[in-house]
Parts: structure tokens; sequence; C-alpha cells
């Protein structure tokens, strides 16, 4: 795998979303999760996607990191169309996306290292994985907690092993979807202003759903959301 990117700043993905459908079964129906949605991120900017509860924002999130599959349209990162990957192709364009959950989804029985090299297990690197782990979890504060599982960690604490172990691939997107969703306002607001330390340092592009204007106003733009929809 070619997990060692490496680069200065300034190495953001673009995206570009035409047409973008997505349709979830339920019952005897459908929910319209993505409807026609259409959006351009520039290389290296920051977005906030907003929106109401069940509008669509995980949604977004989830087709432009490839983890759910568009019914209809395109996604274009870079000069990838992500649509059009699969197999080995597609498993390498994940390997790229840094993805941060609302519940920071660790693996319980896993230290804090283990689970910052996790995604990089399966793979041969030209770097040491332990290193890099630990030197991420150094860069998210957590120097001296490398073996610490979960349980032995603060919301807060988890939320840094999860957003170390989205940047031990070396993304040029991180995607976050309410990152600050499970913690307290104090707590949030800390973990909001290491993505943004990340994202200069590390030069990419953030696209994230948030509830809170107060961090949409950060951001360089905000999509809202409603019904699937752009409005
Ligand atoms: N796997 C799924 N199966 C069925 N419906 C889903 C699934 N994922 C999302 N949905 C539905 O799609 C809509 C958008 O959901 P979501 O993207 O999670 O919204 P948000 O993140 O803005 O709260 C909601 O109506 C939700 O219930
Ligand atoms: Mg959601």
């Amino acid at each position: 795998m070619s997990a060692d990117g490496g680069g200065p700043a300034g190495r953001g993905a673009g995206i570009r979303v035409t047409g973008l459908v997505k349709r979830f079964r339920s019952g005897d129906g459908t929910i319209v999760g993505a409807d026609r949605i259409s959006l351009a991120v520039p290389a290296g900017a920051t977005v906030a996607v907003t929106g109401p509860s069940g509008s669509g924002k995980s949604t977004l999130l989830h087709l432009i990191g490839a983890i759910e599959r568009a019914d209809e349209g395109r996604i274009d990162v870079d000069d990838v169309e992500v649509t059009g990957l699969s197999g080995r192709r597609l498993a390498r364009y994940r390997r790229g996306i840094g993805f941060v959950f609302q519940r920071f989804h660790l693996l319980p029985a896993l230290s804090a290292v283990d689970n910052v090299l996790a995604p990089l297990l399966p793979y041969r690197t030209s770097f040491d994985k332990v290193e890099r782990a630990r030197s991420l979890l150094a860069e998210v504060g957590l120097a001296g907690r490398e073996r610490a599982q979960p349980a032995q960690l603060s919301g807060g604490q988890q939320q840094r092993v999860a957003i170390a172990r989205a940047l031990v691939g070396r993304p040029r997107l991180l995607l976050a979807d309410e990152p600050t969703g499970n913690l307290d306002s104090a707590t949030g607001e800390e973990i909001i202003n290491l993505l943004w330390r990340l994202r200069d340092e590390h030069g990419m592009t953030l696209l994230m759903a948030t509830h809170q204007t107060s961090l949409a106003d950060r951001c360089d733009r905000t999509v809202r959301i409603h019904d699937g929809r752009i409005v």
C-alpha cells in the first residue's frame, strides 16, 4: 500500500459531487438519504454540513468516504472517480480518507496505540507502524497513554485516539461526522481546536457534519441539507 503519502501542507483533496442519490429500504417503503446532491469543495477547504437530524448529513459523508455506495450520481475526489471504483482501487481510496465518528468507534479490547495502527495492520509499510501511531498519539496530546484501553480514557481522550487513527493513513481528506456530538461543550471545543490545528499542519480538506452553528461559523463554507437535498 502507499500509506506513506507525505508532502507538505496544502495537499488537501478537492471534491466534486454531481447528482448524488442514495435510497434506503425501510419496511415496504424507500427513504431517500441523498436526493440529487451536487457540491464542489475546493482542495484544502473546511466545509460544514449542517441540517436537522435525519436530513442526510451522515449519508453524504458515508458516500464521499465510500463507506456506502451511491445509487445514482458521481463523486470525484481529485482525479479519482470514486463512484467508479471497486476492489483494490476502492480499498486504496478508502485508506486515503480519514473518518471521525460521533461515537468514536474504537475497538474496546485494543490499547490506544493498537487502535491507531489497526487500519495499517493488513499492509506492508515503508515506515514503522508503531512509531507512527505513537507519534500521532503524541500529536493529539496523548503521549504516555499509548497502552490505555478505551474504557480507561475519557470521552475527549477517546475521540483524540479516534482522530489519531483517522490520520494514520496520511489522508488528504478528513471526514468528521458530528465529532463533538458526544462530548460536553468544553471538551468539544478542545477537539475542534485540535482538528483545526491538524488540518493546518497536515494540509487536509475537512468536511464536517455538525449541529453547532459556532462550529459552522469557523468553516470556509456551510452546506445546509434538508430531506437529503441541499437548501
Ligand atoms: N442504513 C440505513 N437504512 C435505512 N435508512 C437509513 C439508513 N441510514 C440512514 N437512513 C435514513 O436516511 C435519512 C438520512 O439519515 P442520516 O444521513 O443518518 O441523517 P443525519 O446524519 O443528518 O442525521 C434518515 O431518514 C435515516 O433514517
Ligand atoms: Mg448523522
